[in-house]
């Protein structure tokens, strides 16, 4: 009988060291999964991060002109769940727009937890390395220098004053995107005709949603706003009037290769052709690409912005996670040559 009680003393003990074991284990199975996620998640957001958040916070989160920086001790110290409101709502009256879908911006709560994680705990080395490779490190600002002489000159013409105002303003916030790559330039006779003044006033105010550009209404008055408008509008007749205005450079151009077409296309059999059909003629899924329409109104840039952001609340995927940069030239470079055969308007 007593053989049998110790025989089940023994075996309560090894039941419940092995459940020891097992809760030990799985403590510490959670912390190295709690770990690969963190790293999983940092690893997402510094894809986000460099789509949206480099050209103004810089590529290791350093900030920008008056762009705070992010790599601070007080943001990784904070309470994650303000940095969390910070980007879903954004900062009222200020460039920083509001980001979560909830608030018509375009990034999921996930995404916005993940980039609190990389804010509180990524290297921003390992961040800036990973902008770079995707192509997001901002280029150096250009401004623009006007001489006093030209100043003159402008404000002689009629509405000098707002156009040199305009100008000003300009130079000091807008250049930086506009005068580089990051965003198309303001001075080409299409944007003047395309767009009116109360458009423009409009874009300027409110922003183009899902992109760089932030709605200016809160950082602008309303006369700033005017004089820009105002500046926009008669860019071309600075120089008409004599006025020598340095020009932007233009957007890039994309060399286009017979490789980078063949590249392009290998690309595009695999990962677009369920939704924008084998040729680009469009589906009940997609638009059509392979129209004369879309790519006459669509610069390359812009193509290469949809591709790589997706097009929000739709199922137009954002690669630029998934695809390098040379990759979604490559698709760019493919999708422009079928420019030259494309039906007028989509079939
Ligand atoms: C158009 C430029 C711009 C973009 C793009 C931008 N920000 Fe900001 N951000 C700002 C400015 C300007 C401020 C400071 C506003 C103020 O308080 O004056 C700011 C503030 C912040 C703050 C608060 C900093 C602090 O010290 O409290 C956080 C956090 C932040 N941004 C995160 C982001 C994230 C994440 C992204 C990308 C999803 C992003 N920002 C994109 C301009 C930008
Ligand atoms: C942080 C970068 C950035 C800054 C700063 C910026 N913009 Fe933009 N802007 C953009 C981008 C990117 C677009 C293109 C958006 C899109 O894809 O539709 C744009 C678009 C525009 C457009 C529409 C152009 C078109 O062809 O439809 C206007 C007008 C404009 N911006 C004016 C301004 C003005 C005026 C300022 C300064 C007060 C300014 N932007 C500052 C990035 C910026
Ligand atoms: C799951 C379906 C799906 C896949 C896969 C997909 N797209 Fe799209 N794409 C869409 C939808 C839907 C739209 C239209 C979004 C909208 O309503 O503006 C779109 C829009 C676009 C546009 C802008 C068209 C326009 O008229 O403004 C481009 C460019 C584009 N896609 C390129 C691509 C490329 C390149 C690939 C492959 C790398 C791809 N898409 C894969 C669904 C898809």
């Amino acid at each position: 009988m007593n053989r049998w009680i110790a025989v089940g003393f023994i075996a309560t003990g090894v039941l419940v060291l092995a459940f020891g074991y097992l809760i030990v284990s799985e403590d510490e199975r959670q912390a190295t999964a709690a770990e690969r996620q963190q790293t999983d998640d940092i690893a997402a957001a510094a894809d986000v991060y460099a789509i949206n958040c480099a050209a103004c916070h810089g590529a290791a989160g350093e900030g920008i002109a008056n762009t705070p920086s992010l790599a601070t001790d007080p943001l990784r110290n904070a309470d994650a769940e303000t940095i969390h409101k910070t980007i879903s709502r954004g900062l009222y009256g200020t460039v920083m727009a509001a980001w979560s879908v909830d608030e018509g911006g375009t990034l999921s709560n996930r995404q916005v937890d993940q980039l609190v994680t990389l804010i509180q705990h990524a290297d921003w080395d390992d961040v800036a390395n990973q902008v770079s490779a995707l192509g997001y490190t901002p280029p150096e600002p250009e401004t623009i220098e006007v001489d006093t002489a030209a100043l003159d000159q402008i404000k002689a013409l009629p509405n000098g004053t707002a156009i040199a105002n305009g100008l000003e303003i300009y130079n000091r916030e807008c250049s930086a995107c506009h005068s580089t790559e990051l965003a198309p330039p303001l001075d080409t006779p299409e944007l003047r005709s395309r767009l009116s003044d109360a458009e423009l006033a409009r874009i300027i105010n409110e922003g183009v949603p899902g992109t760089l550009m932030a709605g200016w209404q809160g950082a602008l008055t309303a006369q700033e706003i005017t004089d820009v408008v105002t500046f926009i509008r008669n860019y071309d007749q600075l120089s008409q009037a004599g006025v020598e205005m340095p020009t932007a450079p233009p957007p890039p151009e994309i060399e286009i290769t017979p490789e980078l077409i063949a590249d392009g296309q290998k690309l595009y059999d695999i990962l677009c052709t369920q939704c924008h059909g084998s040729i680009g003629q469009g589906t009940p899924l997609a638009p059509a690409l392979n129209a004369q329409q879309f790519l006459a109104d669509t610069p390359d840039a812009a193509i290469m912005q949809i591709i790589a952001g997706g097009v929000p609340d739709t199922i137009m995927p954002a690669w630029s996670g998934r695809l390098t940069e040379a990759d979604i030239l490559a698709l760019t470079a493919f999708i422009r040559s079928w420019e030259p055969t494309a039906p007028p308007v989509a079939q």
